[in-house]
């Protein structure tokens, strides 16, 4: 499919979408699922072959069945009052723009958005996504083949920030952090840190939270480690004195590098 003329009409359109998402998932909570729709149409690119990618061949019924992408078809639906009000806009663009929006209503960093993706109907065979069962050199070679690095893998793993797991369509169950309707750094501590800062309070607190394999694959690999140490930084004196002590500075500004990469694999703007 040809790629949308962005002119200054679509550019409108845009911003007009993404006042309605705003609006959508802020009313429906609905931030963490879209995040992860935008997340799946994407993880699917190939470097080698070009193939897959942001380029919303996901709201096909071919795709969204595939086992990884169980419970997608319910941010899908929640995305077509968006597409039928701006026509113009591709689902590929849609679906990218609504991870962008995710982050930012939920306290993330904001992450620069450039429209002009085309659509496909080519649907990747299923397996491209990353297994949670497996461990660090599963996670190299599904973000390697998108063409991603080991920052950008522990940088967008935080993207479990938000949302939690449900039994009925992954396996597992429950959240990563205690609000996981709020975008910050907390998954590298709560999931991570709790045992170098010897808190009990934290301890007690994260009891309970989710752990993926691939979550612990982070902290036991030393490469990965390396940034989830950097992301999960403290500053000690904050947290005695202020309710907010999270030092996110560098979080936030290699999330937003990460997720704009991944929200435009294979994808050139004219
Ligand atoms: C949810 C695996 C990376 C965003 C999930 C779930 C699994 C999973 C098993 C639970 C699904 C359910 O039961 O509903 C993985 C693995 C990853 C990965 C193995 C490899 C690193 C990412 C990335 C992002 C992301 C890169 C975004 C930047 C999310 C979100 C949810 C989620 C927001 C919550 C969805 C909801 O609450 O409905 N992930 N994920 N994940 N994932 Fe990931």
């Amino acid at each position: 499919m040809a790629a949308p003329v962005v002119d200054a009409e679509y550019l409108k359109e845009i911003e007009k979408a993404r006042r309605d998402l705003r609006a959508l998932i802020a009313s429906k909570n609905c931030a963490p699922i879209m995040l992860r729709l935008a997340w799946h149409d994407a993880g699917t690119f190939d470097v080698n072959t070009k193939t897959g990618g942001p380029n919303g061949s996901i709201r096909h019924e071919e795709e969204f069945t595939h086992g990884s992408n169980a419970g997608l078809k319910i941010a899908i639906d929640l995305c077509e009052p968006v597409k039928r009000k701006h026509p113009r806009i591709t689902y590929a663009d849609l679906y990218q723009l609504a991870g962008v929006v995710a982050v930012e209503v939920t306290g993330g960093p904001t992450i620069d958005f450039v429209p002009g993706r085309r659509d496909s109907s080519v649907c990747p065979r299923e397996g491209r996504l990353p297994d949670a069962k497996q461990g660090a050199p599963h996670l190299r070679d599904i973000f390697y083949r998108m063409g991603l690095s080991d920052k950008d893998i522990v940088a967008l793993s935080g993207g479990h920030t938000l949302g939690r797991a449900h039994s009925e369509r992954s396996g597992f169950e429950g959240a990563w952090t205690i609000e996981p309707l709020k975008f910050d750094n907390s998954y590298f501590i709560e999931t991570h840190l709790n045992l170098s800062l010897d808190s009990e309070l934290l301890k007690g607190e994260t009891e309970g939270l989710l752990k993926l394999p691939t979550d612990n694959a982070l902290l036991h690999d030393p490469e990965f480690r390396r940034y989830v140490e950097l992301y999960a930084k403290v500053h000690l004196i904050c947290m005695l004195f202020y309710d907010d002590w999270h030092d996110e500075e560098l979080f936030f500004k290699d999330y937003a590098e990460s997720h704009k990469k991944l929200s435009e694999l294979g994808f050139t703007s004219r």
